[in-house]
């Protein structure tokens, strides 16, 4: 079972800032999740929202604002009390830094709201130019957007269909995941149960689940064999699953 901090180390640093990053690899994660969004200026930024308003001290939607707009904020607001302000960062800052650590970037295409033309193409050139070709895994709410970058990337990439919580329809993710030539499943871990997760096993569709916060479930999640774990505090199962080993 792999260990992903979810935005970095989110639980104790300012999430997709390179300082949550970088704590996240020192405590020796297996991966990180961040998300993508593109300027108006074109450029690709790390960033959970669409807009700058929660979490840095600017406002407005990403689309409408350039890069330097963007960077011009500080996106550390939510944790002024303890550190130094934090940029936004750019992705090809992150993929620089990615290329020197040895772990699995987690890239979530943020295109569920709006849609970026080409953030797809833009993502994976950035990965070639970093050679991170074999280190990454792709996701998405907007299934469209994973459609659209299995038609881009080599068979070897794993693509992952985000879904959110509950819906009340009923759904064989592992028989859609491999009918719509994905890999993975990434659902909320309140959706997982024992008939899905057959499903996905039956289609050979790895699951990736998120957020994984309440270490209680560890031991459900470990005997399902579960692929990832997205978590806000990877220290916590990296722990646990060094005991488990040991
Ligand atoms: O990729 C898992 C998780 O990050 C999806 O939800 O809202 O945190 O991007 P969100
Ligand atoms: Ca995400």
């Amino acid at each position: 079972m792999k260990v992903y901090a979810h935005r970095g180390y989110s639980g104790a640093y300012p999430e997709n800032t390179m300082l949550a990053f970088r704590k996240a690899a020192e405590l020796g994660t297996d991966g990180i999740e961040l998300d993508v969004h593109l300027t108006r200026d074109g450029v690709l930024v790390v960033h959970h929202d669409e807009t700058l308003d929660r979490t840095t001290d600017g406002s407005g939607r990403i689309c409408d604002l350039s890069y330097q707009e963007v960077r011009s904020h500080n996106a550390a607001k939510l944790w002024s009390d303890r550190y130094a302000p934090e940029k936004v960062p750019a992705f090809e800052e992150y993929c620089e830094w990615a290329a020197t650590q040895d772990l699995v970037t987690n890239i979530e295409i943020k295109t569920d709201n709006t849609y970026y033309p080409d953030i797809e193409r833009k993502t994976w050139d950035m990965i070639v130019k970093y050679g991170l070709e074999k280190k990454v895994l792709f996701s998405s709410f907007n299934h469209f957007s994973m459609t659209r970058m299995k038609e881009i990337v080599p068979d070897y990439v794993r693509l992952g269909a985000l879904v959110e919580h509950e819906s009340g329809v009923k759904v064989f993710p592992g028989a859609y995941c491999k009918a719509a030539g994905f890999q993975c499943y990434h659902p909320p871990v309140a959706r997982l149960n024992d008939e899905n997760v057959a499903d996905c096993k039956a289609n050979g569709i790895q699951i990736n689940v998120w957020t994984v916060n309440d270490m209680a479930g560890l031991e459900k999640l470990y005997a399902w064999d579960i692929e990832g774990i997205i978590t806000n505090y990877p220290g916590v199962p990296l722990g646990w699953l060094a005991s488990k080993k040991a």
